[in-house]
């Protein structure tokens, strides 16, 4: 089941993976060796998540994420939907039964929030984001962000993740990568749909607005939808019960 890397799949990979190597190691043999805690096994990811959450705007707070939501992103990285090569890398050997286990894990953590980062935007854009996050356009087939991420953006279990404690950069990106397809989940992606559906100025003015929002500490994601999800979204529930 954990089975450590082949020493041949080394060769000619970029150092920041081979940095890495050893750590993952770690991961998948420690799993195998008792007494240790989960914790301890999973330091490699703390490691980089952690700090790098706090001064990049590329690495993404797992903590606090609902675990249906961390759970699929960890299938989707490790059977290819969503390409980050080296996140592929961690968890490429691992079983469900451990993803979900590490899924569990990062969820039942809440560190403190960072406070919300200046956002470079006029009123006017910002203006524009809100409504969309909070109304949508119905005009466009736009929904409302909040219809599914939940009516304080905090998200819904199991499976649909918060708005807010996102930085601007990250959530552009993200908009990036489904339109690119390099980032896809179960079918039917809504995301995918929805990220088609979005002009640039739409995603600056979204981004904008939600990541001038301060997160709060003590946010937890809804425990079910208000109304019945405006579109389907594979991995996730309609009717917010266990996936
Ligand atoms: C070298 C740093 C690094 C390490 C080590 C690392 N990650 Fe990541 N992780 C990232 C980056 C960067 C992303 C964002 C990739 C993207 O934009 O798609 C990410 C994304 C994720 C996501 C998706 C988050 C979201 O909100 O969608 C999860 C879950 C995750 N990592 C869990 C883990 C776990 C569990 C481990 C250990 C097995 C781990 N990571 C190890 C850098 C790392
Ligand atoms: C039909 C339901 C639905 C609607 C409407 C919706 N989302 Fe999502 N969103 C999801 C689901 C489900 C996921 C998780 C996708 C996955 O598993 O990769 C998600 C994920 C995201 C993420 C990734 C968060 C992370 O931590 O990586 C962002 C950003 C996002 N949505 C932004 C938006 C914005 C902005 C809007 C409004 C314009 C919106 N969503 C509307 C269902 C929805």
């Amino acid at each position: 089941m954990l089975e450590p890397p082949r020493p041949g799949d080394k060769n000619g990979m970029p150092k920041s993976i081979l940095l890495f190597s050893a750590a993952l190691l770690a991961l998948q043999s420690a799993h195998a060796a008792p007494p240790d805690t989960l914790e301890q096994r999973l330091a490699p990811c703390i490691a980089c998540h952690q700090p790098r959450e706090r001064n990049d705007a590329f690495f993404p707070r797992i903590a606090g994420k609902p675990e249906g939501y961390l759970y699929n992103q960890l299938l989707n990285f490790r059977d290819g939907r969503r390409q980050f090569p080296l996140m592929t890398y961690m968890v490429g050997p691992l079983s469900d039964a451990y993803l979900r286990e590490i899924a569990q894990f990062f969820s039942s953590q809440h560190p403190a929030y960072l406070p919300a980062a200046p956002v470079n935007a006029s009123p006017a854009m910002l203006e524009r984001g809100r409504v969309l996050v909070q109304q949508g356009d119905a005009g466009r087939k736009i929904p409302a962000c909040v219809a599914c991420h939940g009516q304080q953006l905090t998200g819904v279990a199991p499976a649909i993740p918060g708005l807010v404690g996102l930085p601007r950069d990250y959530i552009n990106a993200q908009f990036g990568a489904w339109r690119n397809k390099v980032r896809r989940a179960q079918a039917p992606d809504c995301m995918g749909d929805i990220a088609a559906r979005l002009t640039d100025a739409d995603v600056a003015a979204v981004s904008g607005w939600l990541a001038s929002q301060q997160a709060d500490d003590n946010a937890r994601p809804a425990t079910a939808p208000t109304a019945p999800l405006p579109l389907k979204c594979g991995g996730v529930p309609d009717h917010g019960g266990a996936p």
